[in-house]
């Protein structure tokens, strides 16, 4: 391994929407099996956007967090990659609006990047190598994923839903996570497993297909992985992988598992299951509650990892395998740094889980109907309020002009709003309008 300047994840936090389906109320609404969702899928409920949520609220949640919680600051901010397949916008990217809603400094580049799911790794080790290359100067980035994933109605998609958001700061102070510098082991092949056109607001999948191509990345990646580090299979202290729902991560502990056991000599775990529990399962806890967040998933995880105390003591060897259908994977390594104690409990994705409003099948269908309306010219509604503000600070309230309009809750009313619970949904909110070019 060249060791280079020390480079990784400074400081992580995540947002996830109000509002949840059990996965029991699908399968009972469609007539499936609710075990097919328990067990066959491994996931339990998946998160639900209400209208005035968007790709671009859950960004500025999740990045606000760590300028109002943590001791990052906004003048440290050099750089911001917003990695989404969600785009609100053909031209400008969500990155350009993160940055305006959040006041961050005008010497700062700032795009999005897109390869469905991979779409956080190629900003994350893009940020990575921006820190390293010295261009950087001292500053750090502002790395963001969010995602909506929606499928059809009715669609064997539709219980592998979600949603939500994980920002991240990279620097060369990775008091988190320390990225290990070895060569990359990256795939990519040019198919049609996951796609969503521009005129649709639903990705279109041939879902045995993408399962086969995520099985054969990570043979690929993980193959060229090994041989440029020299790490073997026992040498992670635990195995993170892309969760499009969280069986899948399943299928591909077992896949390496299965493989390695036959080429090393012996295993620690003797047991294929024990071994996937002790190494995979614990950062999977927060997947099995949200669905799939496309490119936030692998870092759900992370920060599922990351907010167990008892599970990040220093130094420890973590794999990550990251694929986006179309497709492009990479296998990389990190060791969780010395500062992650220090975390407990701030990341709040359990707290922000306990919280959470369980939604029936009607009124999960009316969100999803009424957030769809939300998309179209002319659909602005000054009056717009969520159905529960919780700690909301910016609500997405449709568009005008062909520019999108959102509502900005000031600092001193959302202190009221903590203050006084009967101000709950009293706000005073400031419009911001951004254009959209459609
Ligand atoms: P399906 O065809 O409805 O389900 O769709 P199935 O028949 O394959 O069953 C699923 C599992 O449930 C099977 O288990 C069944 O045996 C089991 P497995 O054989 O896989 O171990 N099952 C039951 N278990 C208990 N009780 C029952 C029962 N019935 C069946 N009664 C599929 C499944 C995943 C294809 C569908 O949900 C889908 O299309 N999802 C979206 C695509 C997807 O998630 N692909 C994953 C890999 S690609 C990827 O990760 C990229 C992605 O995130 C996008 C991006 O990159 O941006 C999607």
């Amino acid at each position: 391994m060249t060791t280079r300047i020390p480079v990784g994840i400074e400081a992580i936090s995540t947002h996830i929407p109000r509002h949840f389906i059990d996965l029991k109320t699908l399968a009972k609404a469609n007539g499936t099996d609710p075990d097919k969702y328990y067990h066959g899928l491994g996931g339990r409920r998946m998160a639900v956007i209400q209208p005035g949520e968007d790709p671009l609220t859950l960004a500025v949640e999740a990045a606000r967090k760590l300028f109002d919680r943590y001791s990052v600051k906004r003048k440290d901010i050099g750089l911001v990659i917003v990695g989404t397949e969600t785009a609100i916008d053909a031209a400008k990217p969500i990155a350009a609006y993160v940055h305006g809603i959040l006041g961050l400094p005008g010497e700062c580049r700032t795009f999005d990047t897109k390869h469905a799911c991979y779409g956080c790794t190629a900003a994350l080790k893009t940020a990575a190598d921006w820190c390293r290359s010295g261009s950087a100067r001292g500053r750090k980035a502002l790395v963001i994923a969010t995602d909506i994933a929606r499928y059809d109605n009715d669609s064997p998609g539709e219980p592998t839903q979600g949603a939500g958001a994980v920002a991240m700061i990279v620097g060369q102070s990775p008091a988190l996570l320390a990225l290990e510098d070895y060569p990359e082991a990256v795939f990519t092949e040019d198919a049609m497993d996951f796609w969503r056109p521009h005129y649709r607001t639903t990705a279109v999948v041939d879902g045995h297909a993408s399962i086969d191509n995520y099985l054969k990345a990570l043979e690929s990646t993980y193959r060229r992985f090994k041989h440029e580090s020299g790490l073997a299979f026992e040498d992670y202290d635990y195995l993170l992988f892309h969760v499009p729902f969280p069986k899948m991560a399943f299928k591909a502990f077992r896949l390496l598992y299965e493989r390695e056991m036959k080429s090393e000599n012996g295993n620690r775990f003797e047991n294929m299951e024990t071994d996937y529990r002790a190494r995979s399962w614990p950062a999977l806890w927060a997947n099995i509650e949200i669905g799939n967040v496309y490119a936030g998933s692998l870092y759900i995880s992370l920060a599922s990892l990351l907010e167990k105390q008892s599970l990040r003591p220093q130094s420890r060897r973590l794999g990550f395998f990251s694929y986006g259908s179309g497709c492009c994977a990479e296998f990389f390594s990190g060791r969780v740094g010395p500062d992650a104690s220090a975390w407990e409990g701030k990341i709040g994705l359990q707290e922000a889980l306990d919280n959470r409003i369980e939604l029936d099948h009607a009124s999960y269908r009316r969100f999803r109907a009424e957030s769809e309306r939300l998309l179209k010219n002319g659909s602005f509604q000054e009056d717009l309020r969520l159905d529960d503000m919780g700690e909301a600070t910016i609500l997405f309230c449709g568009i005008r002009d062909h520019q999108r309009v959102y509502s900005i809750i000031p600092d001193s009313s959302r202190r009221r709003r903590h203050d006084d619970a009967a101000n709950k949904n009293k706000e005073e909110r400031e419009l911001f309008t951004v254009r959209v070019y459609s």
